[in-house]
């Protein structure tokens, strides 16, 4: 198939509900870079794809104009595979912090770039924002001298990591074509892509603390990634796993840190976070060659997380990235906490039996813990700290949280 003459004859034969070839995409995602497609043609295109879609092999295509918009990370001598999860996002899902230091300490090398929190869901890059000196946008060489001394490294976004991405996605968040599989499939994979990975784990987020995604949309989404990572020569997994309630014990930025050392060091584990981090993670180590099968990975870590090597491995992170050197040893010291304190109990006492970990979401963005646009300012200090799970005793004594809040009125 040859190229379409235009922009504009590309966007009609894709409104039209015809094929791309790989040349159309590649030319259109180069204009998206140098500015010579127009966000108005941008944005028709990303609506034509919304209502048309794309055939795994445009998403491919895609895919892999996306990632070599950019520069393509490479991690020669390393000796271990380099490895990664993406999660579609949530409420007190702070298993990123807890498996990148786990996976480290397998063996593995984690180069992972995360987001910040938009609405009711928090993002790992505002949870370590939460560390005082820790350098969420290293430059590719600090970056990528952390990832080879720590293991791991969780970081910002750069700019030159898939910038067609960067452009065409801040068109569609604008113009309510977020919503459609292959141009999620391709924003994902072309920045994981970009950043030189061999296997991938995608954790999909079901539930009312997730992104509007049905069982069915969740699970078409896991189907496109991993037809389109198979495509394009990245190992892939994907789990869809459960978002009906928070997930851990606390709800906030400083407090989700507090609450990933506490797991790392043995202090206190939440039985939920416990099971979907050692799936993740056994999946990552199995697919990077690093254990046999599930058994096997989740020995690994058992074996990392009893030793005080992912501990290590966390607070080596947390240093060679500009963070204070004894985090892991005095969190207290470092981490901020709101003034004001208020434990939340119910008059009569019984059974939680459900819980709307939106709403959850967006009391901690009210607090000021989250964010309504990209750019606003966040409180890293507030939260909701012992959020008790489905199915379990509360009552006078037994809160059902305990809020943490700049004033009294806030709280
Ligand atoms: N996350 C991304 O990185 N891209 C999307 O398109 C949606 C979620």
């Amino acid at each position: 198939m040859t190229a379409r003459a235009t922009t504009a004859e590309l966007i009609r034969a894709k409104r039209d509900g015809a094929a791309l070839s790989e040349e159309d995409i590649g030319r259109l995602v180069a204009g998206i870079v140098d500015g010579s497609v127009s966000e108005g043609q941008a944005a028709a295109f990303a609506m034509a794809v919304y209502f048309r879609g794309m055939s795994c092999a445009e998403c491919t295509w895609l895919t892999r104009a996306m990632t070599r918009s950019g520069t393509v990370l490479a991690w020669p001598d390393l000796g271990g595979p380099i490895l990664d999860k993406h999660w579609t996002g949530g409420v007190g899902d702070k298993v990123s912090l807890i498996l990148a230091p786990v996976v480290a300490a397998a063996g593995g090398f984690v180069p992972m770039i995360s987001g910040r929190g938009l609405g009711h869901t928090g993002g790992t890059l505002d949870k370590l924002g939460s560390i005082p000196g820790y350098d969420t946008t290293p430059d590719v060489r600090r970056f990528q001298s952390a990832v080879r001394d720590a293991g791991c490294a969780i970081v910002g976004q750069t700019a030159d990591l898939a910038p067609a991405d960067r452009r065409l996605y801040s068109i569609r968040d604008v113009t309510a074509t977020v919503e459609s599989i292959p141009l999620i499939t391709a924003s994902i994979l072309s920045k994981k892509l970009a950043a030189g990975l061999d296997a991938l784990v995608m954790d999909i987020k079901v539930g009312s603390g997730a992104f509007a995604l049905s069982f069915q949309t969740a699970r078409a989404l896991g189907e496109s990634l991993l037809a389109v990572a198979g495509d394009a020569g990245l190992r892939t997994t994907a789990l869809l796993t459960d978002m009906s309630q928070t997930l851990g014990h606390h709800v906030g930025n400083a407090l989700e840190v507090l609450e990933a050392i506490e797991f790392l060091t043995g202090a206190r584990r939440e039985a939920r976070l416990h099971a979907v981090t050692s799936a993740l993670a056994s999946d990552l180590l199995v697919l990077g060659g690093l254990a046999r099968d599930g058994g096997e990975g989740v020995a690994a870590i058992d074996k990392a997380l009893a030793s005080g090597t992912a501990a290590e491995r966390f607070a080596k992170m947390v240093k060679v990235l500009g963070g204070p050197a004894d985090l892991v040893e005095h969190p207290g010291r470092h981490l901020v906490r709101a003034p004001v304190e208020l434990a939340v109990a119910p008059e009569t006492s019984g059974l939680i039996t459900g819980i709307d970990a939106r709403a959850v979401g967006l009391v901690v963005a009210a607090l000021g813990g989250g964010r309504q646009a990209i750019e606003d300012a966040i409180d890293p200090a507030v939260g909701l700290a012992d959020v008790r799970g489905i199915g379990e005793r509360v009552g006078r004594d037994r809160p059902i949280a305990v809020v943490y809040a700049r004033s009294r009125g806030a709280a």
